[in-house]
């Protein structure tokens, strides 16, 4: 297996989150992970980890196999400027930058290499992030994609869309950990108001998505009825499942990623 050198421009967040990844299993992989960043010293804890930081977007591309673009979407076409003279069709530019198109990209890198929009979500900071990738530009081969592939299931769980759901997906993916954290505090709160200390009622909430994450993935029996099965008759439960349903909790989420996405395809087409 020949060495794969990574290169990614930006390293903040979901750059140093993807970086941090990668780096768990540099050695397994034989990849070779190359930063560029605009304050260096907030790559330091990645760099004594293993990370060489590059003083250019462009020095880094030149000596890269793939180049990831994590810098916030505004900053995409300045940085593509800069490096797309080192980019040729041998390499493969990855983009996690929100809402810009693989037409966008291809444009703003001169159509000198093969692109993949990525979709992540913040869980990729602790090794379980959902990642969507888009392989619509036609010049990607089929050991392209695997190799992009290949990639990022290091990093969580990766499904392929095509462009036109990619907005749908970040309403409910790229958007949801918005949506679990709202539902996590309710919880929470509600641990403290019955007098477990917050701290207390946080680790207990967290343990209890986790768990049910873990059955939701791991049995193929319809949600409800696994809700139903912790409902006895004139029980606990559900009395307190009552109450969500007079709140309409199942109307309400769906409501939350409709909105989402509408909002989603209005920052698209340009509508500030
Ligand atoms: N965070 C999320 O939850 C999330 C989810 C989905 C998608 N994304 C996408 O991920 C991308 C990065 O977001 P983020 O949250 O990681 O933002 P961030 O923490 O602000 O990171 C952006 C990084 O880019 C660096 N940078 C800016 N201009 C640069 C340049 N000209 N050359 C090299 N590096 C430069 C910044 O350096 P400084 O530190 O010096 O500013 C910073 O390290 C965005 O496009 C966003 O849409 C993020």
């Amino acid at each position: 297996m020949a060495t794969c050198t990574i290169a990614c421009i930006g390293c903040g967040n979901m750059g140093g989150a993807m970086l941090g990844g990668w780096l768990a299993v540099a050695g397994k992989r034989d990849y070779r992970l190359l930063g560029m960043t605009r304050t260096p010293a907030r790559a330091a804890a990645l760099v004594e980890r293993g990370l060489t930081l590059c003083g250019t977007a462009e020095e880094a591309a030149r000596q890269a196999d793939i180049v990831v673009l994590a810098v916030k979407p505004y900053q995409v076409a300045d940085v593509l400027a800069g490096l797309s003279p080192a980019l040729d069709a041998g390499k493969l530019l990855v983009s996690v930058a929100a809402g810009v198109s693989v037409a966008r990209l291809r444009a703003a890198s001169g159509g000198r290499c093969p692109v993949v929009r990525c979709m992540p979500n913040t869980p990729a900071l602790v090794g379980k992030g959902v990642f969507a990738l888009c392989f619509d530009d036609p010049a990607l081969t089929p050991e392209a994609r695997e190799r992009v592939q290949r990639l990022f299931a290091d990093l969580g769980v990766c499904v392929e869309l095509p462009e036109a759901r990619m907005t749908a997906f970040s309403a409910l993916v790229g958007a949801g950990p918005a949506y679990v954290f709202q539902m996590m505090q309710g919880l929470v709160q509600a641990g403290a108001t019955q007098g477990f200390s917050w701290a207390q009622s946080r680790e207990l909430v967290a343990a209890l998505f986790e768990g049910c994450a873990c059955m939701a993935r791991q049995e193929a029996t319809p949600l409800m009825e696994m809700r139903d099965n912790v409902c006895s008759p004139a029980g606990l439960t559900i009395a307190g499942v009552n109450a969500l349903d007079r709140a309409g909790l199942t109307g309400l989420l769906v409501d939350a990623v409709l909105a989402a996405e509408r909002r989603g395809h209005e920052m698209e087409s340009g509508k500030a």
